[in-house]
Formats: structure tokens, sequence, C-alpha cells
């Protein structure tokens, strides 16, 4: 049986509902097949089941691209304000909850059914539990540029748009599809790897997993000068929470990041002054007022510090402390991979892409969105931004 849909958008997620939604929306014919028993399973799981669907603050400097200009185009046309309206003007209450990251206040199924809703309003068809057996170019017939089987139906379509996402989280119905896709219209694709992600231990830090569960302010540098302030979260395989996260898409295989486990303070003038007041004070008390205690404990027990008065503490042994507090040269032994991580970092070329509009430059009506272009946000409700921004591009070149 042959069916005909002017668009097929491939992926039920953030950027496939909101851009299916935007199409219907223009009263052109749009139908969305996705692989899962859901639409939009990763929003579900997002902001730990609240959405951080946006930041008050966008700039195209948030994203990491080997072409860093192409967001700026779809960034500046669809903004987190146009968003944030949208979110407002269906009722859904929100909140900030640090650096202007924008959160549902009663979860992130809210985004989830104001996507699905502006797809039904707008006679969009969401067909779920789909295989994509077959994609293939139709020559010389400009309604119906793309074949498509599945679950043996063939489709035909004038727009083939790919919203399948990158390859994080599996388990969610992540695939390389968008990527094979590329390949097979002679699209380069750039190497992925897991991103926002956290690290895990070399044989040698593997004694650090008895912090596992402590939480505590860093700033964390990667060698290339980028820097991260915010929380840092031993866990049993290695370091993870906001600031390991952000460091991880600028963190390159085999390198190390430096972290300061003290950002906010300085451990010689605070030596400097407890010494003034307390000389016989042990090192071991002092630094557990100010650092985790069970970390303190371990550093001695490691003997990569020994205890003394303060009284006593010589230049070189306050210099150690200094390197070990303020600059610790941490080396992951990798990431804990895509089962874990929040995006992939990577994908389809964007050299090959119109900014504008999403299109390859190379095959008419073929369309990228979302996270399988080779467009990466930081943490804090970017890379849902890019969602909505990129498939609004192509909503309105279509
Ligand atoms: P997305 O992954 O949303 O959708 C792709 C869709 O394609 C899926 O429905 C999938 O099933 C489908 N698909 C894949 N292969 C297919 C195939 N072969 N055939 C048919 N369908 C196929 N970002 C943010 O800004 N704020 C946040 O709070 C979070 N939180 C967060 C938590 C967790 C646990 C994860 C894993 C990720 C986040 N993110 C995030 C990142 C964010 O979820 C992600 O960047 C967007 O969902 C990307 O939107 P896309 O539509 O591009 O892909």
């Amino acid at each position: 049986m042959k069916n005909y849909s002017e668009t097929i958008i491939i992926g039920a997620g953030a950027a496939g509902l909101f851009c299916a939604g935007q199409i219907g929306k223009a009263g052109k014919s749009v139908t969305v097949f996705d692989n899962g028993k859901k639409a939009g399973r990763k929003i579900l799981m997002s902001g730990g089941g609240f959405c951080n669907f946006t930041n008050l603050e966008v700039l195209p400097s948030h994203y990491l691209s080997h072409n860093p200009h192409f967001v700026k185009s779809a960034l500046a046309r669809f903004t987190q304000w146009d968003f944030i309206a949208m979110v407002a003007a269906q009722g859904i209450a929100y909140h900030e909850k640090e650096s202007g990251q924008l959160f549902c206040d009663n979860g992130a199924e809210d985004i989830v059914k104001m996507l699905e809703a502006r797809c039904t309003e707008n006679r969009v068809s969401i067909q779920l539990r789909q295989r994509i057996d077959l994609v293939e170019a139709v020559h010389n017939d400009e309604n119906a540029r793309f074949k498509i089987q599945s679950g043996g139906q063939t489709w035909y379509c004038k727009n083939l748009v790919i919203a399948t996402g990158g390859l994080s989280m599996p388990a969610l119905g992540a695939s390389p599809f968008g990527y094979q896709i590329a390949e097979q219209f002679g699209l380069n694709v750039l190497s992925p790897r897991a991103s926002l992600v956290p690290f895990t231990y070399r044989e040698n830090d593997k004694f650090l997993t008895a912090l596992s569960g402590i939480s505590l302010p860093v700033r964390v540098t990667a060698q290339n000068g980028k820097s991260f302030s915010n929380n840092l979260l031993f866990t049993h395989r290695g370091v993870s929470g906001p600031a390991i996260l952000q460091i991880s898409n600028y963190w390159q295989p085999n390198e190390s990041v430096e972290i300061d486990l003290l950002p906010a303070d300085s451990i010689d003038e605070y030596l400097s002054q407890l010494k003034a007041s307390s000389p016989k004070l042990q090192l071991k008390t002092a630094l557990s007022r100010i650092l985790p205690k069970k970390l303190v404990e371990l550093w001695f027990e490691r003997q990569l510090l020994q205890d003394e008065t303060l009284a006593n503490l010589s230049k070189v042994r306050l210099k150690n402390l200094e390197n070990l507090i303020h600059h610790w040269q941490f080396q992951p032994n990798g990431t804990e991979g895509y089962r874990t991580a929040e995006v992939t970092m990577g994908g389809i070329d964007t050299k090959e892409i119109s900014s504008k509009t999403m299109e390859s430059q190379k095959v008419k009506g073929l369309y990228f969105i979302g996270e399988v272009l080779d467009v990466t946000g930081w943490l804090g409700g970017y890379n849902f931004q890019w969602a909505w921004s990129s498939a609004y591009a192509c909503a309105v070149g279509i």
C-alpha cells in the first residue's frame, strides 16, 4: 500500500514534535515516525523529571560545533523568549533554579503534553513503534522525493526531516539512524562521542570511591583553559555533578582537568590566619573545618599529607597542600559513555547544512534538526533550546 505525506519527520523527540506542530500549524501535511512506544521520552526523563526546557540567557557561545557560527541564525529567529511565551500561554507553571535554568514546576510531562496537543490540533499524524526499513531518493518527482518503508508500508514524501537525536541513552530509543541516513546521502558525519557525562577513575584513583555521595563546590578547568564553577559529586565510578558534566564538553581523551576544591578561599590565607590565632591546632582539624571530613581523612590515610601543628607547617608542605587543594590534576580514565551521557558531541557536519532552514545543501528536501547535528549545548537548558530553534527554522523553511 502506498501512502503520501508532504513532510515526514523521523523522530518524535523534542525537535521532531515541535517541528511537526509548526508545520501542521501552517496547514501542511506532516507525519512523524518514532521507534518508541511513547513520544518525547527524553523530555520526560530530563531535568530529573522536571525538564530544564530553556535558559534565560542563550548565546551562541553556549554551544560547541566545528562550525561555531552555524547556530546564530536559528537561535535568533526562535529564541528562549519565544519558547517561554508558548509555555506561559499554555499555563505551564515553571521556575528558575539557578543560572537562568528554567524547569517545570509540576513535571516534564507538561512539555510533552503541550507539544503533543499542538500536533493534535494541527492534524499531525504520529506513528509510534515504527522501524524504518528503507529510505531511498526518488528521482524526477518534485513532490515525492523520498520513499520510506516502515512496518510493511511504503510512504512517499516531498520533505524528509531527520530528528532522531544522538546516541546517548540507548535505553530511550537512541540510535545511529540519523548518521546512517546522512552517510547514505553522501553527507559528512563528525565522529560522535558521549558528552555532558561523568568521568571514571583510573586504577590509581579508585581509592576515592570511599567518597561516593559527597558533593562540594569546585572550579574545574580543561586544558584549553575553559572553566566552570559548580558542584562536583564523587560517585562509586568516578566524578560527576554539574561542574564535571560541563567540563566534559571541553575534555579530550587522555587529557587531565584541573580541579580547585576550595574555589572561594585561599588555603594559604586561611591557614596563615588560623596559625596566628591557634598555632597548636592540628592541620587535619583545620582542613576538616573547610573541606569534607572524609576527603581530608583519606588524604592522611593515603599519606598525601602529614599531620602536624600549624606552627610547624613548612613552606614546602604548604605549597604541596596548595597544589593538592587548588590545583588537583585529575586524569579521567574515560567517561561513563552513552549509557549516562546527556548528549552526543559531533554528528552531522553543519558545513553542509543551511543554517537558515536546516536543509542539506547537497540533497534537496532532506533536513536535519536537533541533536543529530554537530551542535552541543552546555548543561542548563541549552540543548532543548537548540532542538526548538532548529526545529522552528526547519518548519519555516518547509
Ligand atoms: P531526542 O533524543 O529528543 O529525540 C529523538 C527521537 O528519535 C527519539 O524519540 C527516538 O526514539 C527517535 N529515534 C531514534 N532512532 C530512531 C529510529 N531509528 N527510528 C525511529 N525513531 C528513532 N537537555 C536540556 O536542554 N535540558 C535538560 O534538562 C536535559 N536533561 C536531559 C536528561 C537526560 C537523562 C538526557 C539523556 C538528556 C537530557 N537533555 C537535556 C538533552 C536533551 O534531552 C536532548 O538534547 C534533546 O532531547 C534532543 O532532542 P532531539 O529531538 O534532537 O532528540
